[in-house]
């Protein structure tokens, strides 16, 4: 027998049918009003709140503080026309408490959860150190359970497409990702280390090997790299893995489940989005030309504009200088910036020059001049006015204002510079500009493919060639020659999805060759030995009759993220780290015994 009175009912399931019944309720004091002859209890448990009448001669009420655990049973009883309360669904009743038990005490709270407009200031280390009362608030539970329904109709979808769920080992070695591997000592053979995985990669190409043809997990991934209000430590990946598909059959598969696990959460949890329509499909050379990023965000239109045409041959100084050396000039519009301060233009000058810029130029647009010598009014009425454009024709004039697609009202922000400089200013000053005219809409979700990404960038630092993606990325099969000949130029089979400006998901069709793969590896500076070494397993793998094979790994916290409208990932994740990894709650990393470290082979140096 339990030591204690089992629930009949939860809190939030009361209504005004359960009147004049007896029920039994397990939960914890939300709030508590004493009224001197009467108190009233909100009372809360994991189907909601409802609200207790207390006579304090018949209870100990100074022994009843908030978050008490408690148990009652008491009368349900309909409250008065006047008292009841439409916004709560348990608002139509009160529950007059007969018997009351303290199940356990609770000691004063480090923070008021019971009132949302304060926990908005609470500091959040402080939360999260005390996260088992941080949940207990509703708002916090609710995104626990959104992210259980995600992963439950993910699973659902992929079920019924014959997917085979499958766990694959946390003590690995490593698999490149791009970040530092987290690092676990082997105790039998010291200096032995196993690396915790950056993500399945390796282990799902296997599976693939092993003829699983269609795989997926949950997968928990652990990378040590800088922390950024999307990025955890250890976070979760759906990883998939298909055998003898192309690019488009992954896709699809991967637009259609998240189409569809994403509307049944919409109308699961009242979630305010508009409408999710087919994704957008961009090229990396486009979506780098149109918006200065290989994560756009396509939440608004706003797209960069090149006037290398409109003022070939001028001699204004930094446009020429610009053009002879290569580089380009282009901008972006923002809307309504006409009538931005002089101040604030050189605010926001100053915010492209924290990204590099060596300059802005800007041009503001209006309707209606005022007569001052720094204006063009160009043909089709617009006034253009900026200080520089005595260096320019009028025809070059008219050309800034017809590529840029000018129109009264905005501030055309120009930048001259080398391209992919230009592009890391560009696509900055572009979202903050989103972000000042409200375009950058939290109701809607936009989500685009950008494909067809350079296999390898140069690392200059290095000196030599990195992947952009793995090393596991198969080279377009047109551009197989140019690994030897031109690595820069090779374009890969390779496909991001990005939502609202953020990268949601990261996939490719694989290299399945072991001569092919051991090609990459070498002018990635990986010679024949290191190759052995490192990847000799999967080389081998693959000389076992590989089949081709594909797949993504989309961010599960992130698509939480996405849904909730959340700023930082630490808000869709039970037990997140903070700062540079650490977990305030269990206070870990944390020191070990003498024993430990003697036992592991380690010293401290
Ligand atoms: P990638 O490294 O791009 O690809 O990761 C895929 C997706 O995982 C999420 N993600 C993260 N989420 C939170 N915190 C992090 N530190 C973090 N790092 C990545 C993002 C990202 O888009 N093996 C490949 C996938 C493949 O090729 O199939 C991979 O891991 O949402």
């Amino acid at each position: 027998m339990a030591s204690f009175q089992q629930r009949t009912q939860g809190c939030g399931e009361l209504r005004l049918a359960h009147a004049g019944q007896t029920v039994t309720l397990n939960g914890w004091v939300h709030r508590l009003r004493d009224m001197g002859s009467l108190v009233f209890v909100d009372m809360r448990d994991g189907t909601g709140l409802c609200q207790l009448f207390l006579d304090p001669t018949k209870h100990p009420i100074p022994e009843i503080k908030t978050e008490t655990c408690i148990s009652v049973t008491g009368q349900v009883v309909e409250r008065a026309d006047k008292d009841k309360n439409p916004n709560s669904p348990t608002g139509e009743v009160d529950v007059v408490v007969e018997t009351l038990q303290i199940l356990n005490p609770s000691k004063p709270l480090p923070f008021p959860l019971n009132d949302e407009g304060q926990m908005q200031s609470v500091n959040e280390e402080l939360r999260i150190k005390h996260r088992y009362l941080d949940i207990r608030r509703p708002a916090m539970r609710k995104k626990l359970a959104l992210r259980a329904a995600a992963v439950r109709k993910i699973r659902a979808y992929l079920d019924a497409r014959d997917f085979i769920e499958t766990e694959t080992p946390i003590f690995t070695k490593s698999t490149p990702e791009g970040a530092r591997d987290y690092l676990v000592p082997y105790r039998l053979d010291p200096g032995l280390f196993y690396a915790l995985p950056q993500s399945p990669q390796q282990y799902k190409q296997l599976l693939m090997v092993a003829g699983l043809e269609r795989y997926y997990q949950i997968a928990k991934c652990f990378r040590d790299e800088s922390q950024r209000s999307d990025r955890q430590p250890e976070f979760t990946q759906l990883d998939l893995e298909m055998s003898f598909v192309t690019q488009e059959d992954i896709l699809q598969l991967i637009e259609g489940m998240t189409v569809s696990v994403i509307n049944e959460l919409i109308d699961e949890f009242a979630l305010e989005k508009d409408h999710l329509v087919p994704f957008t499909r961009l090229t990396y050379d486009e979506s780098m030309a149109r918006y200065g990023c290989d994560k756009p965000d396509l939440r608004f239109d706003l797209e960069l504009f090149d006037l290398g045409e409109a003022v070939q041959g001028t001699e204004f100084g930094v446009f020429k200088g610009t053009l002879e050396n290569g580089g380009k000039i282009r901008g972006v519009r923002f809307p309504g910036g006409a009538s931005l301060s002089r101040k604030e233009v050189a605010e926001l000058e100053e915010f492209a020059k924290s990204f590099g810029a060596k300059g802005m130029a800007s041009i503001a647009i209006t309707s209606e001049g005022q007569g001052s010598e720094n204006e063009f009014t160009s043909a089709s009425g617009l006034v253009a006015k900026a200080g520089f454009l005595k260096f320019l024709q009028p025809a070059q004039i008219e050309g800034i204002l017809s590529a840029s697609g000018a129109e009264a009202g905005d501030l055309l922000c120009i930048i001259a510079d080398e391209y992919m400089a230009g592009n890391n200013v560009l696509y900055r000053l572009r979202h903050e500009i989103g972000e000042r005219t409200g375009l950058r809409d939290p109701r809607k979700l936009a989500f685009c493919f950008v494909m067809d990404f350079p296999l390898v960038e140069w690392n200059p630092d290095e000196n030599r060639w990195d992947s952009m993606h793995h090393p596991f990325t198969s080279p377009k099969a047109e551009d197989m020659d140019l690994i030897e000949t031109d690595p820069g130029a090779i374009r890969a089979d390779c496909y991001d999805i990005v939502c609202n400006g953020t990268e949601w998901a990261s996939g490719s069709i694989r290299i399945h060759r072991p001569d092919v793969q051991a090609r990459v590896f070498r002018l990635l500076g990986i010679d024949d030995a290191r190759q052995k070494e490192r990847f000799g397993h999967i080389l081998e793998a693959f000389s076992f009759g590989a089949p081709p094979h594909g797949g993504i790994a989309p961010g599960i916290d992130r698509m939480i993220m996405f849904l909730l409208n959340e700023e930082n990932i630490r808000e869709v994740i039970a037990f997140p780290k903070i700062g540079l990894g650490q977990d305030p709650m269990m206070e870990a990393p944390s020191e070990i015994d003498e024993v430990q470290w003697k036992e592991m082979g380690l010293r401290k140096v």
